[in-house]
């Protein structure tokens, strides 16, 4: 066949240690390395000082990509962003400004909500944007625009590569967007993208957590449920850390914001529940810390993973700390995302499911 799993024992490896190249080529694609500036292959037809609001819409791994640029977008463009799982957004009959923007994020192209929610949006009078891998697909030739994620065929049901190079493709939609809109200055693009330039790097960095990971994996397998916290841009990851566990390791996990902890997933946690905190040194830092000690305090086991200055300064016994590289910018999520698939990876290894095809899924939900 044209794709194989090189030395790969499955196509999920592979694809999770591709990453690096492929959310390389999809930053070329959108920055301009010389100047350092985001450059956009194609010209919008609209303007984001003239959009009021944004509905970004996805289903699964996508539908997280869509909540990191949805925190993005927001916070680099001063631009009110809704994100809705397609199946929701389709029914719903979301009222629509004419002229405004919908997003749509897809890897496939053809998953069947997404695309039953961009003809809506279209019937609305709404300009409408896929982010979508396959080029040729429905969903990018029913879109007005289209700016691909050049992650290369992505063969495991398990979306990986797919997610990361979508958070590529929305963080330089972010950072357009903010200038486009007064919000940024020259030098705040600059620092931006420079920050997305080391991405592949750090991305590589994070790959070499794996020996940790895996031995930690045979201690996740033998649990049957597993909670995941994070803050800001990190809840988004959590939620995708325990839905990749749960695609293919069949281990129950839930994601939830770390403030949410205390409304009534800490009722779950006793000695025998793992607790993945995903918590770069950032804004929110302190604040996950607190949410931590909350659950160290009824015994729960702490597997977090931070840079070397969360690890220094979070005041918490953890069972686990993966060392992640220290970045000063916005963009962690594509660099915690490694450790995060590794994760669920290597547990479902040890668990001896058929992990590039999990039972009941499609790696294409064409059906409602
Ligand atoms: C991810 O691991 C899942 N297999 C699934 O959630 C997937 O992301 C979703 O079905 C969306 O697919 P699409 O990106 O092809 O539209």
């Amino acid at each position: 066949s044209l794709v194989d799993k090189a030395n790969y024992r499955h196509f999920m490896a592979k694809e999770i240690h591709e990453q690096p190249e492929v959310v390389g080529h999809t930053l070329a694609r959108y920055v301009d390395m010389a100047t350092e500036r985001i450059a956009l292959p194609v010209k919008l037809p609209f303007d984001f000082k003239d959009i009021q609001r944004i509905s970004i819409v996805a289903c699964g791994t996508a539908s997280y990509a869509g909540y990191v640029g949805k925190y993005w977008i927001e916070r680099f463009g001063r631009l009110p962003v809704e994100l809705d799982v397609a199946s929701e957004f389709r029914y719903r009959e979301a009222p629509l400004r004419k002229g405004d923007l919908a997003i749509f994020i897809s890897q496939s192209g053809e998953t069947a909500d997404t695309l039953a929610a961009l003809r809506y949006a279209k019937a609305e009078g709404v300009h409408t944007l896929s982010v979508v891998n396959v080029a040729t697909s429905t969903i990018a030739r029913e879109s007005e625009t289209v700016l691909q994620t050049l992650a290369g065929p992505e063969i495991g049901v398990a979306s990986t590569k797919a997610f990361t190079c979508q958070l590529m493709v929305l963080a330089a939609i972010a950072v357009a967007a903010g200038k486009a809109r007064g919000e940024l200055s020259d030098a705040d693009e600059n620092r931006l993208v420079k920050g997305l330039v080391e991405i592949p790097r750090l991305m590589a960095a994070a790959l070499s957590t794996e020996p940790q990971i895996e031995k930690l994996a045979r201690e996740i397998a033998k649990h049957k449920d597993v909670v995941y916290l994070g803050r800001g841009t990190s809840y988004p990851l959590a939620l995708e850390g325990a839905l990749k566990l749960k695609e293919i390791s069949y281990i129950h996990a839930e994601g939830y914001a770390a403030g949410e902890l205390k409304h009534g997933p800490i009722a779950l946690i006793d000695e025998n529940m793992p607790v993945v905190v995903i918590a770069p040194h950032d804004k929110v830092f302190e604040k996950t810390v607190s949410n931590m000690q909350e659950v160290a305090a009824r015994g729960g086991n702490i597997i977090l993973m931070t840079d070397a200055r969360g690890a220094a300064e979070a005041t918490v016994d953890s069972l686990v700390t993966i060392v992640l590289p220290d970045m000063a910018s916005a963009f962690t999520p594509m660099v915690y995302a490694v450790p995060v698939q590794l994760l669920a990876y290597h547990t479902a290894v040890v668990m001896g499911t058929d992990v590039d095809q999990p039972r009941n899924l499609a790696k294409s939900v064409t059906v409602e």
